[in-house]
Order: C-alpha cells, then sequence, then structure tokens
C-alpha cells in the first residue's frame, strides 16, 4: 500500500431537509469535504505551508449567538460538575511551579540524543536516493532537528491558542450552567498552556514558526461554525484527543527535564479537557437523527484528515530549502503502516469517536473511512472518560504515552 492509494469515491456526504422538512440525504464528495478529491494527494498536503498574516492577526467569524440559561441548578449534570471540582484543585502557576532556571542547549540534547539513537542522524539512504537529502551531512541534519523542534514548540503553542479561543466560545454557547462551568476552567488552563509553551520557544528554543496551513485550515473551521458540539467535537475531541497523544510522545523521546515538566502538567489538564468533550456529547449524540450524525462524521473525517496532513511539517522543508518535489518523492518511498508517531496520534480520537456513536451511525460511513486510513484498529482502545484519572496526579501512564 503506498500514501496515495485512490479512495474512488464519489457518492458520499452530508444530509439536510427538504422544503416540507423531510430529512434528506445531500451528498458531498470528499472534495467537497476536504478540499481535495484524493484524501491521500501528497503532492497537494505537501505543496500547502503556513504563513503568518503581516498584519500580526488572523480574524475569522466565529458565527455564534451567546446563551444565557435561567437553570442555576449545581450538579445535575453530575460528571461535569466532578469534573469541574477536580479542576478547580488541579490548577497550577506556569510562573512559579516551573524550574525555568533549568538551563537547555538545544544543540547539545539533540547531538546527546543522535548519540544513543544514531538512526535519528539522517534516514535511509534508499529514501533519500536523488534528492537533495542525499547529500545531507551530520551538520545538516543537526539543523533539521533544531528546526524540528522548534516548529513542534510553535505548533503546540499555535493550537493552545486555537483551544483558548474554542473554550471561551463554549462558555457563551453551551447551554448547560455545570458545562458552562467547567468551560470557564479549561479557559484558564488553556491561557497557561499558551504561557508556557510560548516562554519555552522564546527563552529555550533558537526559532518561532507560523502555525501548519493544515493546522490553520481546521482551525478556522471549528471556530467559524456556528453549532456549539462543533466546536466541541473539533476541539475536545479530534484537536485535543491528538494533542494529548503527542504530548505523550514528545515526553517520552525528550531527555530535557524543563520540558518534560512542562508535558507532564500539560497533559494532566488535557486528559480533563478530552473527557469534557466526551461526556458533554455523549448524551446530545444518542438524540441526533441519521443525517444530523453524518454531518458530524463529516466533520471529523475531515479533522482527522487535516490533524494527519500537519504532520509532515511542510514549513521545515522550506526552511531548510528542500525541495517541494524533493520532498514528495521521499513522502512516496514512506511505508504509511510503518509510522509509529502518525498512528500513535490517532489512538487517542478513534475511541473517543466509537464512544460517542459517531462510528457506526450513517451506516458505518466513518468506520469505513478510517479503515481506509488505516487507524480502525484503535476503535477498542479505553476512551477519553475511563483514563483520565491516570493523568491526574500528571503521570503520563495511559496506554501509548508512558
Ligand atoms: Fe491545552
Ligand atoms: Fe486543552
Amino acid at each position: 500500500m503506498t500514501n496515495e492509494t485512490k479512495t474512488n469515491e464519489t457518492t458520499e456526504g452530508a444530509m439536510g431537509t427538504d422544503a416540507n422538512g423531510t430529512e434528506q440525504v445531500v451528498m458531498r464528495s470528499t472534495e467537497e469535504i476536504i478540499g481535495r478529491a484524493d484524501v491521500n494527494d501528497l503532492t497537494a498536503i505537501l505543496s500547502l505551508v503556513g504563513r503568518e498574516e503581516p498584519s500580526g492577526y488572523h480574524r475569522v467569524k466565529d458565527n455564534c449567538e451567546a446563551e444565557f440559561t435561567w437553570n442555576y441548578e449545581k450538579g445535575r449534570l453530575e460528571k461535569l460538575d466532578k469534573l469541574y471540582e477536580k479542576a478547580k484543585t488541579a490548577q497550577w502557576n506556569a510562573r512559579t511551579d516551573l524550574p525555568w532556571d533549568t538551563p537547555v542547549d538545544q544543540e547539545a540534547t539533540l547531538m546527546a540524543n543522535f548519540a544513543t539513537n544514531p538512526e535519528q542522524m539522517g534516514w535511509d539512504e534508499a529514501m533519500l536516493e536523488g534528492t537533495s537529502l542525499a547529500k545531507w551531512g551530520p551538520k545538516e541534519w543537526l539543523q533539521f532537528g533544531i528546526e524540528s523542534q522548534n516548529w513542534t514548540l510553535s505548533q503546540f503553542m499555535h493550537g493552545e491558542q486555537g483551544a483558548l479561543l474554542c473554550t471561551a466560545k463554549i462558555v457563551e454557547t453551551v447551554p448547560w450552567i455545570d458545562a458552562k462551568y467547567y468551560a470557564a476552567t479549561q479557559v484558564v488552563d488553556e491561557a497557561r498552556h499558551v504561557e508556557v509553551f510560548s516562554r519555552y520557544l522564546d527563552e529555550k528554543m533558537s526559532g518561532h514558526y507560523p502555525m501548519n496551513a493544515h493546522l490553520g485550515l481546521l482551525l478556522d473551521d471549528i471556530i467559524a461554525d456556528s453549532r456549539w458540539d462543533m466546536t466541541y467535537l473539533g476541539m475536545q475531541i479530534m484537536v485535543e484527543g491528538l494533542a494529548l497523544a503527542a504530548f505523550g510522545f514528545m515526553h517520552q523521546i525528550s531527555e530535557e527535564p524543563l520540558l518534560k515538566q512542562i508535558l507532564r502538567y500539560v497533559m494532566a489538564d488535557e486528559a480533563r479537557h478530552v473527557a469534557f468533550g466526551v461526556l458533554s456529547l455523549q448524551e446530545l449524540y444518542s438524540q441526533l437523527s441519521a443525517a444530523e450524525l453524518r454531518e458530524r462524521q463529516e466533520f471529523a473525517f475531515e479533522a482527522a484528515v487535516r490533524m494527519r496532513d500537519r504532520l509532515r511539517s511542510q514549513e521545515v522543508w522550506e526552511r531548510m530549502g528542500v525541495p517541494w518535489e524533493d520532498v514528495v518523492t521521499i513522502a512516496r518511498r514512506e511505508d504509511p503502516s510503518k509510522d509509529d508517531f502518525q498512528i500513535l496520534l490517532f489512538s487517542r480520537i478513534v475511541p473517543n469517536l466509537r464512544k460517542l456513536g459517531l462510528l457506526d451511525a450513517a451506516d458505518g460511513w466513518l468506520r469505513q473511512k478510517f479503515t481506509q486510513m488505516g487507524v480502525i484498529e484503535f476503535e477498542n482502545l479505553s476512551d477519553s472518560t475511563e483514563d483520565q484519572d491516570a493523568f491526574a496526579d500528571g503521570s503520563p501512564v495511559a496506554r501509548g504515552v508512558a
């Protein structure tokens, strides 16, 4: 199987209602959902590179109505109330609770890492043959390692800002007081996460990157959707589900004590956030019609594809001066079934989507999509309502992240 296996699907899409209010299927193609006909089109994926607006700002219409509730009964939604109480006692201070005076030598850390894992200094020769990377020596690979770290931390920071904006929107739009209370604690959590990654980049790394183009497309779509549950589905289930796995992976491979500590704290918060999404949507989604569920499935599919595509660090290749044709050549030689990192990321979201009933609704449309993407095997891992306690003390002990 190659990365460019065609899906050959043209008859898929959302549903709607006709003039009489009768539910009807309105088919949407893969192209309408993700902007390209072939989900695995590497040329399209790799040629999209993130850019920062010269103004220094990026504005998106959030299309929402702020909603008051007159039902102030605290604890009516018991599990959310419990999560809110837990969140209040689990707060930490990004400025005073972390050892910011820890010296970090980015180059020395990478060199030490290369010494213990020599396979990371350069890739398999057959993969690079005939490309400009074939001529790279230790100096270029070291620079690539440094740029990749700067890029990864930058994407964490931008994603955290996306979470900050989304959670503020949830406070406004979710109709239940218990959820508004909990979401308010998450706003503080996310502010702290932006703060730690931004400070780590400024003080310990050696450069910033703009937001990855695929991540940007996803965050724009999440923020622009007027329906409050779509904010949860996009942010709490998809983006945060993947972020939790990415933080766990980083924690596992990093030898740098300050970053490890930051990630432990952040993961403890993120595990609650994903649980908040699952708990809030579970009941709602059990009451939606097949047509409404299909729209959610398509949104989850779009998010999954964008999150996968963002992992290709397009912006790093560009900064290293590698022609994108070379990047495409190398990507075509990869075996996606052996891409542990990509696969690991889906270990969080597939069980959560199963728990929400989104895998099998609408004739199993999403199950079929995830089977094609090679990630359906993760459906039987524990979901985030089961394992968020594992992170409560800041220990990344859930499967795949310890
Ligand atoms: Fe966060
Ligand atoms: Fe979060």
